[in-house]
């Protein structure tokens, strides 16, 4: 394990009302009681639209940043009905936004349009989280790796301020199912993001990249071996703050 920052992601997807506000404040609670245990860790709470301005109002905690889960792709007002802007997520409050997650690919997002969207959320200073990852069949042809390579050459740009681009790697085929990679594909794949990215983008650093798909208290153990990894994405078992706040406990067990 490393010195570097950690980073816990919980994505709620369209789970989540007003009562579920309880579960940010628990995670908040016990970030004060172990703040300095866990001060390398950064949590970030990625929640419905609807509870964004909320948590900035009246729950306003410095351990947990907040963030949105997508946004449309022109950068401030128009006639798009249903559709929430960049700028209005920053309105709100958020700090960051999740793009090109598998999902939203699922309902059409290509490259190029999240590409759009990454734009418009770096114009309004906001940090995204940018997923990348194969299908199952794409694994299985093989192409893995390319895939991962036309994502990233696809939506980001030299020109961008690639500080504010964290990379989730999420093989969509691991996305809810209870299955995950193997520990030397994992090491393979995340070296393999770190420097295409490096290389490609011309950046001094290597880029923060986390892992998703699956993440829970029972396999995060096998996760906190693999030294590229930086931190993770956790969908299903964010929803609860028992299971999230396992997963940060079990990952320094
Ligand atoms: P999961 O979702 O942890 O429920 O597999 C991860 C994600 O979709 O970001």
């Amino acid at each position: 394990m490393t010195n570097k920052l950690k980073y816990f992601i919980g994505n709620w997807k369209m789970f989540g009302d007003f009562s579920s506000l309880k579960i940010i404040y628990q995670i908040h609670r016990f970030c004060v009681r172990f703040k300095r245990r866990h001060k390398k860790n950064k949590i970030i709470l990625c929640v419905p639209t609807t509870l964004i301005y909320y948590f900035n109002t009246k729950l306003k905690s410095k351990f947990i940043s907040i963030g949105a889960q997508n946004c449309h792709s022109h950068k401030t007002y128009g006639p798009f009905t249903g559709s929430v802007s960049a700028s209005m997520l920053k309105n709100a409050g958020a700090k960051y936004v999740i793009l090109g997650h598998s999902e939203n690919r699922a309902e059409g997002d290509t490259n190029q349009l999240i590409k759009k969207k990454i734009e418009s959320a770096l114009n309004q200073k906001l940090n995204i989280i940018f997923c990348i990852g194969e299908t199952f069949k794409e694994k299985r042809d093989g192409k893995t790796l390319l895939i991962l390579k036309n994502q990233m050459r696809g939506s980001v740009s030299k020109k961008y301020d690639l500080k504010k681009i964290i990379i989730a790697y999420e093989p969509v085929w691991s996305i809810g199912t209870g299955k995950i990679p193997k520990i030397q594909e994992l090491k393979k794949t995340f070296k393999y993001i770190k420097s295409e990215f490096k290389k490609n983008f011309r950046t001094t650093t290597f880029p923060t990249v986390l892992y998703g798909g699956s993440v829970n208290v029972n396999n995060i153990s096998i996760f906190s071996s693999i030294s590229e990894i930086d931190g993770f994405l956790v969908g299903e078992a964010s929803q609860s703050s028992e299971k999230f706040i396992d997963i940060i406990k079990n990952y320094y067990k």
